[in-house]
């Protein structure tokens, strides 16, 4: 589409957004009856009926075989396990949580039961966990410090009145009851945005700020014994909003001990761990947020009720929602826009598989070095300490882009750069492994066994397994090429 027409399309959806369509009126704003610290949604209902139910949509099962790569939550009724989706993960994972249990996201409305349900191991830092699940949580830590953060995870959500205990993303996260104005509800994100030196915000901009409270990576700071030390902050030094890169993130994470929050048990290794980097992603100069758009914009389209005109609070896929969020813009049909969608995800996708399996190749060869020198073998250590330097970038860059929500799609281009940088830095980190090996009088084999099946099969109290239905192969098949099946060990 020429880029006059869309401008002309992106004016015009504007427009409508802030203006309404003739016919149509914006919901009315009722002031003053919403008290300041009023947590309870359904109190907020009482006066937004249909923001209110709409946002309960979000514990209702979506439409399942819409979505190619963000199944989960859908009325199949199936619980996807990424580790499943990308079995590279659970070897790469194995050593904590994350690589017992680690499940597709399912509507706001489960955010917090879902911590409830999922494998204890992945709340055992405690109250600290639901700094992106609880409205309450600023508060609580405000109120309370150390003795809610370092709580057990349901001592923390005994703090809690009970009717909110199992409250995901509520109203009062992202408005003011007083104007209903967006405003932001979490501490890491203030001080995150004053890290970066960014203090005014336009509209979009503040739309944008209400999804970065929980959309964005964090790490959970530790002690020497790798327990909780604080709230949740962002590792975001040195950026600058629209400008917050891998690179700057994996500097800041590499900083010091306290951002390692677990030990890799392949390699030994204590590593940081990236969350969720939607906003990140997004932000990066991605060709929508150039334009101006902001999630809600996807996320949250406008819809008609009645005589009103009102944001959709069900958020989800806009795949799930047939595109309608995409059709304020863009003229082309929704086949059309899911031929483009699903075309940059199986790229990205693709690189992913080369990535993930790269990595893993070099942790099995950190793996093998390791269990000579346990032998009384002695290596170069300048070689080892050079290899560990480029697979630390390695892992975390592949660790960014599967961590991301939107298989590429938020930032095509960015996704791909970052991808192929992880796939380098591991290539890098294997040649210097293998020449380490040799010049030890190690026998290299050419090719290393993952033995996935060791780390996917029955994981956790719930006996979690590999699906087989559930992996993300390559679209293309090129990985065979570098990984091929036998040597998965699935
Ligand atoms: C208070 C934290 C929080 C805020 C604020 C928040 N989210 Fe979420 N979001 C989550 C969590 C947690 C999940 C996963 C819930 C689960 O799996 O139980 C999630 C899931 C989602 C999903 C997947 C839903 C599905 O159907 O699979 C989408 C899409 C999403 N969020 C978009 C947004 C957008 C857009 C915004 C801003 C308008 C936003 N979120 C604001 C925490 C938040
Ligand atoms: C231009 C439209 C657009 C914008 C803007 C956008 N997204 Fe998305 N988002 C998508 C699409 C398309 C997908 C992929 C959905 C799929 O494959 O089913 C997606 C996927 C997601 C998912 C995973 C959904 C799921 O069902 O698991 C989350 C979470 C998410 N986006 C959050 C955000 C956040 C936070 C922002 C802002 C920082 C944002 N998005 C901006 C279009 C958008
Ligand atoms: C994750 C953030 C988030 C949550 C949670 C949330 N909203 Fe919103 N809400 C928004 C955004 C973003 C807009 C669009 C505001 C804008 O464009 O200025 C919005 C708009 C509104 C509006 C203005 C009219 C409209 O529909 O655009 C009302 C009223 C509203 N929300 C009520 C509620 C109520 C009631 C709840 C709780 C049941 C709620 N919201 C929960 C983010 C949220
Ligand atoms: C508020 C307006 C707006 C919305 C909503 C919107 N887009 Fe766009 N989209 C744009 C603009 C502007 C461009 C840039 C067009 C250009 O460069 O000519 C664009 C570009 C694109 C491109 C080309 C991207 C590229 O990297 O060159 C695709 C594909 C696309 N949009 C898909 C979607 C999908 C899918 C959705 C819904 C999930 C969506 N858009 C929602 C305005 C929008």
């Amino acid at each position: 589409m020429k880029k006059i027409q869309i401008s002309i399309f992106v004016f015009a959806a504007l427009f409508v957004l802030f203006y309404g369509c003739g016919g149509d009126k914006p919901e009315m704003f009722k002031p003053g009856v919403i008290a300041e610290n009023e947590f309870d949604p359904e109190v907020w209902g009482k006066i937004f009926p249909l923001q209110y139910e709409s946002w309960l949509k979000t514990k209702e099962p979506k439409p399942a075989g819409l979505s190619l790569y963000r199944k989960g939550w859908d009325d199949d009724k199936i619980i996807y396990d990424k580790l499943s989706e990308m079995p590279y993960l659970a070897l790469l994972f194995n050593g904590w949580g994350f690589g017992i249990e680690y499940n597709e996201p399912r509507g706001h409305y489960y955010a917090v039961i879902d911590q409830i349900e999922i494998d204890p191991s992945r709340t055992k830092p405690g109250g600290v966990c639901l700094a992106c699940k609880s409205p309450m949580h600023k508060t609580l830590t405000e109120q309370k410090g150390m003795s809610y953060l370092t709580a057990s995870f349901k001592d923390a959500l005994n703090m809690m009145p009970e009717k909110i205990r199992n409250l995901g993303p509520a109203c009062i996260d992202c408005h003011k009851p007083s104007d209903m104005g967006l405003k932001i509800n979490k501490a890491h994100l203030e001080k995150g945005l004053k890290l970066i030196g960014k203090e005014d915000f336009t509209r979009q901009e503040q739309r944008m700020l209400a999804c970065a409270q929980c959309h964005i990576t964090y790490f959970v700071p530790r002690d020497k014994d790798k327990k909780v030390a604080g709230d949740v902050m962002l590792p975001w030094s040195g950026a600058k909003w629209g400008d917050i890169s891998i690179e700057g993130i994996i500097k800041d994470l590499l900083s010091d001990f306290q951002r390692l929050e677990w030990k890799q048990a392949v390699t030994g290794f204590d590593m940081p761990f990236i969350r969720h980097p939607e906003f990140e992603m997004f932000t990066r100069g991605s060709v929508h947020f150039r334009a101006g758009l902001a999630c809600p914009d996807c996320h949250m389209p406008y819809r008609r009720s009645g005589s009103y005109k009102i944001s959709t609070h069900d958020v989800t896929s806009p795949v799930k929602q047939n595109f309608v969020a995409c059709a304020q813009c863009h003229t082309e049909s929704a086949d059309w826009l899911k031929k483009q969608l699903f075309t940059t995800q199986e790229k990205t996708a693709s690189l992913l598989n080369r990535a993930g399996y790269a990595n893993a190749r070099v942790a099995k060869f950190f793996e093998l070095l390791h269990g000579h020198q346990l032998k009384g073998i002695r290596f170069d250590e300048d070689l080892y300490k050079k290899a560990k330097e480029s697979y630390m970038q390695s892992m975390l860059r592949l660790n960014f882009v599967s961590a991301e929500n939107s298989m590429g799609f938020h930032n095509p281009m960015e996704c791909s750069r970052i991808l192929g940088d992880s796939i380098a830095f591991a290539n890098k980190a294997e040649m210097l492994l293998r020449q380490n090996l040799v010049k030890s009088g190690v026998a290299v084999p050419e090719k290393i066994n993952l033995e996935i099946g060791k780390y996917i099969k029955n994981r956790g109290i719930h006996k979690r397994n590999f699906e087989a239905s559930q992996e993300f192969k390559d679209p293309f098949g090129t990985e065979e090429n570098f990984t091929p099946r036998e040597t998965r060990g699935l």
